[in-house]
């Protein structure tokens, strides 16, 4: 009899070793003359326990980690591939506190089947969406996005259904589709998890919001950085042209829509949205003057829907399931799910896809087990690099895009950055400043000027010139007011959450 494992292709399991431990067992089993069947799949996103391991059982799947190639023989000799029992044994998943109370609507499939199978992929609710989409007008495709209160998951929170409108109604000679996934946020991966795990869900959701507009072109601006999701991406795509899910006919609808993969170099800037598509069209990676918005006058001047990959990945179920099924999750304007990512300092590193409503202190503590130290967490950063730092204080909060706005917090991207009480926040801010500096497009001066003048003032501060906090204020103040985009715009505000949640550590005293 053969017997089906798993053990994760995804980035993070195989920077924990994957590759060898799938080695390793391959090279066990034909030791044993053991018949095995070994499925890559995407991770379940309990990153503390990879590489783990998944074996399909008589009594369904259970599973083991974090293991490394020198555990597997251990595993054979403790009969794993029939569930038994080892010092690694993590049981069934679904079982598991850290997945049982999620609310995996987009990562449904992630960790569960084989990433490049479209078969899998069908057989796990997959294509279902799409050929609703392609039996509704148009008009009432975005109106199913617009009702289910899909917001984008890039960070700036702006309704789908709303762009697509825009998109819908704008007159072009060729609409496209452009899927934002430079993935450039500090602590998140989530986007990442999706192209590795799932890659056909994303093809799913661009090719309907293709349906929505009219755009027969879609473009996925990847960051360099992700080769994996690259391959997997290139893979799943010829697949769904053979089996005629992209092309120039899908479905047999007489409706065309070609899709490919961009790479970018991997800049900070190329993810915002006029930047990516000056960096598409071969320019530099520049912020482009507002308005014309990209949904008028987007990709060589044409209408272009463009959206984060979460955003067009959580288009599937809605169309499949229907708006009031999405719309169900959620509270306030913030409806359906996020994909939180813990990651910094903390125990229990991973993603936890929830509706929004769970309070920070949820996530840190019933998830994450506290911080990785054992020492008590002393702040967090919410929403990137230009999210707040958020101190113990606050960790009641409320995850809903206006509630957490109401405490000086972005949710943006939902990636959370664990500090415990060792860090040193003053340094964070300068940080702030000088990640402004170096990743800056240089259009405007608050932000290419203020940002190098920012460090040298926190230097100063620092250092014992308590004059120079009315200073820093009033740079944090013109770069707020006077950027361009929000990479400057936006810098103040861990600078500013630092400075006020934390400004004993902005006074030279106590300092060696
Ligand atoms: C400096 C900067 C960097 C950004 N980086 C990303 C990114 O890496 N990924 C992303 O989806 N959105 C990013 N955004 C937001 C995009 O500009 C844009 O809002 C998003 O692509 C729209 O898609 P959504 O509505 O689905 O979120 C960034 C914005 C700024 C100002
Ligand atoms: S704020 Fe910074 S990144 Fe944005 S346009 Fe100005 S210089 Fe460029």
């Amino acid at each position: 009899m053969t017997t089906t494992l798993y053990v994760p292709c995804d980035a993070s399991a195989l920077s924990l070793g994957a590759e060898a431990t799938a080695k390793a067992i391959i090279a066990e089993a034909q030791r044993r003359g053991v018949e095995i069947r070994l499925v890559r799949n995407g991770t379940r996103g309990m990153l503390w326990l990879e590489p783990m391991v998944e074996v399909e059982t008589a009594a369904g799947r259970v599973a083991y980690g974090p293991v490394k190639a020198r555990d597997v023989a251990g595993l054979f000799d403790a009969g794993f591939l029939q569930g038994g029992t080892h010092a690694l044994a993590l049981g069934a998943l679904a079982d598991h506190p850290y997945l049982k109370n999620q609310e995996r609507l987009t990562f449904a499939r992630v960790g569960i089947t084989d990433p490049l199978s479209l078969d899998d992929y069908l057989v796990h609710g997959g294509y279902r969406g799409l050929p609703a989409a392609l039996a509704m007008a148009a008009p009432a495709i975005v109106q199913e996005v617009t009702d289910s209160g899909l917001r984008g998951r890039g960070g700036a929170a702006f309704p789908a259904g709303i762009k697509w409108k825009t998109v819908l109604g704008a007159e072009g000679s060729q609409k496209y589709i452009v899927c934002n996934a430079d993935e450039g946020d500090s602590g998140t991966y989530s986007d990442r998890m999706i192209m590795e795990g799932d890659p056909f869900v994303l093809i799913e959701g661009m090719t309907i919001a293709g349906m929505a507009v009219g755009a027969t072109r879609g473009y996925i601006y990847l960051r360099c950085e992700y080769p994996h999701a690259y391959r997997t991406l290139n893979q799943a795509i010829a697949t769904a042209y053979a089996r005629n899910y992209l092309g120039q006919d899908v479905l047999g609808s007489k409706r065309a829509f070609d899709l490919e993969v961009r790479l970018g170099a991997g800049a900070y800037i190329c993810g915002e949205e006029t930047s990516l598509l000056e960096s598409l069209e071969g320019k530099r990676g520049q912020i482009r003057f507002k308005p014309p918005l990209p949904a008028i006058k987007g990709l060589f001047g044409q209408p272009t829907v463009i959206n984060n990959v979460i955003t067009y990945a959580s288009v599937p179920i809605i169309l499949d399931r229907g708006a009031p099924f999405y719309k169900e999750y959620g509270m306030g304007r913030s409806r359906g799910t996020l994909p939180f990512q813990l990651t910094g300092n903390i125990k229990h590193g991973g993603l936890i896809e929830k509706a929004f409503g769970i309070t920070l202190r949820e996530l840190l503590y019933d998830y994450g087990g506290g911080s990785y130290s054992g020492r008590p967490i002393r702040a967090v950063q919410v929403g990137g690099p230009l999210g707040a730092y958020i101190p113990a204080s606050q960790f009641d909060a409320v995850l809903d895009y206006e509630e957490f706005a109401k405490i000086g917090g972005m949710v943006g991207h939902g990636g959370i950055v664990v500090f415990d009480d060792t860090v040193d926040m003053a340094a964070q801010a300068r940080y702030a400043m000088e990640f402004c500096a170096v990743e800056s497009c240089g259009k405007c001066t608050p932000c290419r000027i203020g940002s190098t003048r920012g460090v040298e003032v926190i230097d100063r501060l620092v250092a014992g010139e308590q004059k120079q906090e009315v200073l820093l204020r009033d740079l944090c103040e013109t770069m707020l007011a006077g950027s361009l985009c929000a990479l400057g715009g936006m810098t103040p505000f861990p600078v500013l959450s630092a400075l006020n949640h934390f400004p004993e550590d902005f006074r030279n005293v106590n300092r060696p």
